[in-house]
């Protein structure tokens, strides 16, 4: 059994850490806003640290799953960050889905401290982190890749090193990139069948047994026609995605025009108040049109008589 640190309990990574503690390994967590980290230990023990360095300390591994760049840059580089209180020899573990440009930064610097490094973020959502079953996509040495592997066992289905520094990243990049496309069609989807008057629940159980299938379809085919969005993966959190994919593709050539516009799509949805509804509320631009231009209301509901 290993001794682990985590930081950031938010959505993926209190239910990750979670499963650590579970499979028996002495885990410390810190998380910025203390409540969390206060209910995570009374859930599942382990101790609780006031900063990342006093989580990190003594730690085989850190681990960490916070939402961008300069999350990661503070909660790793900033003071009393994580590298302040690591051991020589021990390994990051960066779950945080980011750019491959600050996994290698982060690499160098570790490199420099005498710690290992690798990028790994996670692919599931919130039901695959709760349930244990995430595909986990890394980038770094193969030895320390073999070092850190077996920790990921309690909650991962799928692991694979995909190559050096910043490959897991890449790799994520391409699963945002294939998801863009997918949940908008997705919601036109359930727009359509709603405006049919289609029985929703026989249609989704009928066509998710061919060729349009899809983890989106079954997980998210309910909650859209609902028009429930208060739980899972951030608009907020997407947005930051697509910055990281579009950046990319500039610098490589690749020409990604759907990732484009459904991210122009998001900036609707956050301008309506949804960075925090789930990606799933792209329905919610076809159902409610209204919430898009005001100038579209009734004069009445404008506020004009
Ligand atoms: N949710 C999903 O379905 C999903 C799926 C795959 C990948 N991801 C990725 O996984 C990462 C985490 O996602 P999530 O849904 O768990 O996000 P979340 O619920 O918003 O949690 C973010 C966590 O990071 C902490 N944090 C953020 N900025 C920080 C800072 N500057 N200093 C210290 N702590 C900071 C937050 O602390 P507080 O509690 O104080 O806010 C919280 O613990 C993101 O990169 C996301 O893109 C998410």
């Amino acid at each position: 059994m290993a001794t682990v640190a985590w930081i950031g309990l938010g959505v993926m990574g209190y239910p990750m850490a979670g499963h650590m503690a579970r499979a028996g390994h002495e885990v410390t967590v810190y998380n910025r806003t203390r409540a969390k980290a206060e209910r995570w230990v009374s859930e599942y023990g382990g101790r609780l640290a006031e900063t990342p360095a006093a989580a990190a300390e003594g730690a085989d591994a850190v681990f960490v799953c916070v939402g961008d760049d300069n999350d990661l840059r503070s909660v790793i580089l900033g003071k009393a960050g994580a590298f302040e209180g690591m051991k020589e020899g021990a390994v990051l573990v960066d779950h945080t889905t980011a750019s491959a440009d600050v996994a290698r930064e982060l690499a160098a610097a570790a490199k420099e401290r005498g710690l290992g490094f690798i990028d790994a973020p996670v692919s599931g959502g919130q039901a695959g982190a709760e349930n244990g079953v995430l595909t986990v996509m890394c980038g770094g040495e193969p030895e320390t890749f073999q070092r850190i592997r077996p920790l990921l066992e309690p909650y991962a289905r799928m692991v694979r090193l995909m190559g050096p520094v910043g490959s897991g990243q890449l790799t994520k990049m391409v699963n945002q990139i294939c998801i863009a496309g997918l949940i908008q069609a997705l919601a036109e989807g359930v727009h359509f069948a709603k405006r049919a008057g289609l029985d929703i629940d026989a249609v989704f159980d009928v066509i998710s047994k061919g060729a349009a299938q899809s983890w989106q379809m079954e997980n998210r085919y309910r909650t859209m026609a609902d028009g429930k969005f208060d739980f899972g993966f951030a608009v907020d959190w997407a947005r930051k995605d697509f910055a990281i994919c579009l950046a990319e593709a500039r610098r490589n050539g690749a020409r990604l025009p759907i990732t484009a516009l459904v991210d122009q799509f998001y900036a609707q949805i956050q301008a309506m108040g949804g960075g925090r509804w789930d990606t799933s509320s792209l329905i919610a631009l076809l159902e409610c049109p209204d919430a898009l231009n005001p100038e579209s209301a009734p004069a009445d509901e404008r506020g004009e008589s």
